[in-house]
């Protein structure tokens, strides 16, 4: 059996043959990634860079993290959410590629921080986040608001000298943030002007948010309600809370499988969008009572609340796939139940209201598609992982030039990410003529 000889915290290193046979599966529908990785090999642009990376443990992310070393930095990988790491992909990374990881699926919130502790104390100067809780406790370290760190991030960081605690994001040369609700909290933090580095919203690249938000979130959402409960998608009424990225994923993958969808919003586009692409949308007031199951991916804090729930028919169903799990109001739920039912099967809690009617929470609340399933397919990983790791290139090679503000990645990246790609899915499409360029860049011709 595989046994850990670096520091790790993971579950059970005996699951290391399961996840090393899940990696490299993955890694066969990685091909963006697979050529970064081998030119990272024989480059070594990372070379010399700690690095913490606070990500969802999964096989799309093993191969990201090797991608990373074979580009020569010194990596410690992290969970980013409680529910979402793979134990099996924890205990190859570490067994077979010799990769630092603290995650373990389940984890209570002191293990999560104690994980992150463990990053920050590797003193990196590259980060990559999935949420910015690492880089949100850089900063409250940096800025010396220690009581606002968990008990287990505190005790260390009490233990540093002023000067080492500023450091601590000083020294990061770039952080590259993966998510949508992570740049949120990263654009609050440069509003606040607190942000003291520079971070690369990989986030917002075509080539991520386009395809993972919307192919991805959509597939795998839907994948992890199946695998929670063995519903029948089919003829159900499912309410979708949100028409961002996610959102569209969602709502059209529930509407391929026969769902009748209803989405709510509070953006005037996006529900007009919604309206347009043939959903039917209205309040959550409104939905509330009617439907079967409701998924939330708004990124957005107490979306579906009491009034909503005590609304709810008798054995509604009810998820979250937003990157927190802060969109159900689930203490408001506990206040309306006169008894609560948890793991009635695994990653669902049924909840009886007082007058005899149930209502199903998937996945605590937390992202569905990686607590109940296996997070998004490794193709559209292999576009946001492919981003992550040129972003990251380029941001050594920007060192001491980046403001420590919210950049975009460059649209050069995005450019040959999209380009590799097509030609991997033997994709070929037209190329601009020497007349078309210069009437795109003119303006003297008219009807
Ligand atoms: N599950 C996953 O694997 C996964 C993948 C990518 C992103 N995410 C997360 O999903 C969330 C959504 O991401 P996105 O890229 O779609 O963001 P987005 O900004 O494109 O869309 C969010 C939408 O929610 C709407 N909204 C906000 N508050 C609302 C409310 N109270 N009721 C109804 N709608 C509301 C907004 O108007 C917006 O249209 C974020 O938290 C993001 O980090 C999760």
């Amino acid at each position: 059996m595989a046994t850990a000889t670096i520091p790790c915290d993971v579950k059970d290193m005996a699951l290391a043959t399961l996840g090393r046979e899940r990696i490299l599966w993955a890694e066969r529908d990685m091909p963006v990634l697979n050529a970064i990785r081998a030119r990272f090999a024989k480059e070594k642009p990372l070379a010399g860079m700690r690095m913490s990376a606070c990500l969802h443990v999964t096989a799309e992310t093993a191969n990201l993290a090797r991608t990373l070393v074979a580009g020569g930095a010194d990596l410690v990988l992290v969970a980013s959410n409680p529910l979402s790491t793979q134990d099996d992909v924890a205990a190859s990374l570490v067994a077979d590629f010799n990769i630092p990881v603290y995650a373990i699926k389940g984890e209570d919130e002191s293990s999560y921080y104690r994980h992150i502790a463990a990053a920050l104390k590797h003193r990196p100067n590259v980060t990559m986040d999935d949420g910015a809780d690492l880089v949100s406790a850089m900063i409250f370290i940096a800025l010396g608001r220690l009581d606002d760190l968990h008990t287990e991030v505190r005790g260390w960081a009490a233990s540093l000298s002023a000067a080492d605690r500023a450091a601590l994001a000083s020294d990061v040369v770039a952080s590259m943030e993966e998510t949508t609700t992570g740049v949120i909290r990263l654009r609050a933090m440069e509003k606040d002007g607190v942000l003291k580095l520079p971070v690369i919203a990989v986030n917002d690249a075509e080539t991520k948010h386009l395809f993972d938000n919307r192919y991805g979130t959509g597939q795998s959402t839907l994948d992890g309600v199946i695998r929670a409960t063995d519903l029948l998608i089919a003829g159900r009424r499912v309410v979708v809370a949100g028409y961002g990225w996610c959102g569209k994923g969602t709502a059209s993958r529930a509407k391929g499988m026969g769902a009748h969808v209803i989405v709510t919003e509070v953006d005037p586009i996006r529900a007009l969008e919604a309206a347009m692409d043939g959903f039917e949308v209205m309040s959550m007031e409104k939905a509330a009572p009617i439907g079967d199951l409701f998924i939330t991916v708004t990124g957005d804090i107490h979306v579906i609340r009491g009034e909503h729930f005590a609304a709810m028919k008798n054995g509604a169903m009810v998820c979250n796939s937003g990157h927190f799990n802060v969109e159900l109001a689930l203490d408001q739920l506990a206040d309306l139940a006169k008894t609560i039912n948890p793991k009635v099967r695994e990653f669902v809690d049924e909840y009886i209201l007082a007058d005899g009617r149930r209502v199903y929470i998937l996945g605590e609340g937390r992202l569905i598609n990686l607590a109940a399933a296996h997070g998004h397919p490794a193709s559209v990983m292999d576009m946001s992982f492919a981003t992550q790791a040129l972003a990251t290139e380029w941001s050594i090679k920007e060192r001491g030039r980046l403001d420590n503000k919210v950049h975009d990645v460059p649209k050069t990246v995005d450019q040959w990410v999209a380009t590799l790609k097509l030609q991997t899915m033997g994709i070929t499409i037209d190329t601009l003529t020497e007349e078309q360029r210069r009437y795109l860049a003119s303006w003297e011709m008219g009807t």
